[in-house]
C-alpha cells in the first residue's frame, strides 16, 4: 500500500524546467557556446553548483571557484526573475487534483526538491498548503542521485521507504528513489526515465486508485 507520495518540484508539479533551461542557455551563450535541450537533460534534478560544472564541461571551459560562484549567481538571478512572475497557471496538468486527492484519502504528501528556490515557487503558485513536509535544497547536503532528499521526506512524514512513491522527471531523481528503496513514477519519456517502475507523460494520467493498482505489491 502506498502511504506517502514524494514529489520532485521542477518539471513534475510546475513548469519551471523551461526557466532553468533558458537561464542556463543564456549563460552558455555569454560564455560563447551552444547549450541544447538534449544537454539540458543532464542538468535536470542536479544541484545548481553541479549543474554549472556539467555546463562548463560541455563548453570545454574551466574557471576557479570564485568565478564559478559568480556564474552560478548570475544564472540564479535570471532564474529568480522568471519565477517571480509565476502563478497557479504554471502548475502542470493533473498536479493539483492529484495533490488534493492524496490529502483526501490520507496519503502523506512531501516535496523532495534540489532547488533552493522551492519555497518561492510553492508560494507563488499556491501549492504550499498541500504539503505535509517540504524538503528542498536548503535542507540537503547530498544531491540526487543520492537518496538523502527522499529519505528526509519519508522520515518527516513518518512513512517507511517501501510505502513511498517518488514522482520525478529527472534520471538522477529516479536513481535517488531507487537507492532510497522507494517506488517510482517517471514523468516524461520512457527513454530518459528507463529506471523508473512506470513512466507517464504527466500527473494527469495518475490517480490514487491507479497508483494503488500499479503498486499493489508494495
Ligand atoms: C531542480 C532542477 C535543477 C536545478 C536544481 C537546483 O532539481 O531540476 O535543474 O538545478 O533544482 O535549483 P536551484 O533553484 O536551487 O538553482
Ligand atoms: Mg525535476
Amino acid at each position: 500500500v502506498i502511504k506517502a507520495c514524494l514529489f520532485d518540484l521542477d518539471g513534475v508539479l510546475v513548469d519551471t524546467a523551461k526557466y532553468h533551461f533558458i537561464a542556463w542557455r543564456e549563460l552558455a551563450e555569454e560564455l560563447g557556446f551552444v547549450f541544447t535541450e538534449q544537454d539540458n537533460e543532464r542538468l535536470k534534478g542536479v544541484s545548481r553548483a553541479a549543474s554549472l560544472n556539467i555546463l562548463l564541461e560541455i563548453g570545454g571551459l574551466e574557471f576557479d571557484e570564485a568565478e564559478k560562484a559568480r556564474l552560478a549567481e548570475q544564472k540564479n538571478n535570471r532564474y529568480v526573475e522568471y519565477i517571480a512572475k509565476m502563478d497557479s497557471s504554471e502548475i502542470l496538468p493533473g498536479a493539483l487534483s492529484f495533490l488534493k486527492e492524496c490529502r483526501e484519502v490520507g496519503i502523506k504528501v512531501a516535496l523532495g526538491s534540489a532547488s533552493k528556490n522551492a519555497m518561492t515557487i510553492l508560494n507563488n503558485t499556491g501549492l504550499t498548503p498541500y504539503f505535509d513536509a517540504i524538503i528542498d535544497g536548503t535542507h540537503t547536503s547530498a544531491a540526487k542521485p543520492d537518496p538523502e532528499v527522499f529519505l528526509l521526506g519519508a522520515q518527516a512524514v513518518s512513512v517507511p521507504a517501501e510505502h513511498c512513491v517518488v514522482f520525478e522527471d529527472a534520471e538522477a531523481g529516479i536513481l535517488a528513489a531507487n537507492r532510497a528503496g522507494m517506488s517510482s513514477v517517471g514523468i516524461g519519456s520512457p527513454e530518459t526515465l528507463a529506471e523508473a517502475n512506470f513512466v507517464v507523460p504527466s500527473l494527469a494520467q495518475i490517480s490514487v486508485a491507479k497508483l494503488q493498482e500499479l503498486f499493489a505489491a508494495v
